[in-house]
């Protein structure tokens, strides 16, 4: 793809190649991302911050990749605040907005949100989350991660346990690991499976998947165990949220009793499904996983905004 000037909407917009040009980029961000120098890259640009549903690390992490490349940040946080409880359109909103930002990013409750601002919007709008559909940058900072841990990203076997229907970043990554020929498991209780077209997809793309309920088979199984939280925000009937307490819970004794070489991954926050304890292992990733997510969110505002490195 064109990054300058391009949208990121899904994962389904990139291929292999530009998946590896982020994760390229991304390395060469490093020394910026961990804090060991300032840079200037993105001087002269204004990133326009606009998250409509609760976020901590994904809104922090863009403003921290902008701020320390020298770019700068206004922000709108809360539907409450904004005109969109007015009743104005999110198309509107991108025709605002664009008069302010370079480079627009948006988490939003409503699934295909982002793309509706979009369309206003002529400047590069970036998905930071839209309702339960995709999270792309969060998969780009998951494959970065498996790459980091593992040394590689081909011809692995990933096992996805959790709230497949409505987690956003298990749907972009399985999209992103079909250019790698992943093995995948899935995970899930019966009724929040992976979505139809995702399965379809992978079909197509002649990826191998299973679904199981079996957490441990999987966990034997797998290089990569990815964990995610029950949506509890996407469900109409708290009652059938609640079922799902105590369901997947991934625990210290389990890792070592299963695979004690298994890379631990969550895209966070974490409520019940890994214990503290788990912590302490060492292929427990996920907070290494954030700490990824500096260095592959300047790579992708840089690119946006048509600046190498
Ligand atoms: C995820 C999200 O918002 O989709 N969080 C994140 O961006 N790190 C996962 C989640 O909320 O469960």
């Amino acid at each position: 793809m064109e990054f300058k000037g391009a949208d990121i909407l899904s994962a389904k917009q990139f291929n292999r190649g530009d998946i590896e040009t982020v994760l390229k980029t991304a390395a060469k961000m490093e020394p910026f991302a961990s804090k060991k120098k300032w840079g200037d890259l993105l001087q002269g640009k204004l990133l326009a911050s606009l998250f409509y549903e609760p976020s901590t690390r994904t809104r922090l992490s863009f403003e921290t990749a902008m701020n320390r490349l020298g770019g700068r940040v206004v922000s709108s946080v809360g539907m409450q605040f904004s005109s969109l409880t007015k009743g104005e359109t999110l198309y509107d909103t991108g025709r605002i907005v664009e008069n302010y930002g370079d480079v627009i990013v948006m988490r939003h409750p409503d699934n295909d949100s982002v793309e509706k601002l979009a369309r206003g919007a002529n400047v590069p709008v970036i998905n930071a989350g839209d309702g339960s559909n995709e999270h792309p940058t969060q998969s780009l900072l998951d494959l970065y991660t498996i790459q980091k841990e593992l040394g590689r990203l081909d011809g692995l076997t990933i096992a996805m346990v959790g709230d497949l229907k409505f987690g956003r970043t298990v749907h972009s990554l399985s999209h992103m690991l079909s250019h790698f020929g992943a093995e995948l498991i899935f995970v899930s209780p019966p009724d929040l499976k992976m979505p139809e077209p995702i399965c379809r997809f992978l079909k197509e793309k002649n990826i191998v998947y299973k679904e199981t309920a079996d957490m441990g088979e999987a966990m034997k199984q797998a290089n990569v165990l990815y964990m995610t939280r029950i949506q509890q925000e996407r469900f109409e009937d708290m009652k059938e949220y609640e079922k799902h307490k105590g369901g997947y819970i991934l625990t210290r004794e389990l890792v070592e009793e299963k695979n004690p070489k298994l890379v631990i991954m969550h895209p966070l926050p974490r409520i019940w499904e890994i214990t503290a304890d788990t912590d302490d292992v060492p292929g427990a990733a996920y907070f290494r996983q954030v700490a990824n997510g500096v260095a592959v969110r300047m790579a992708v505002l840089a690119l946006v905004l048509g600046k190498t490195i």
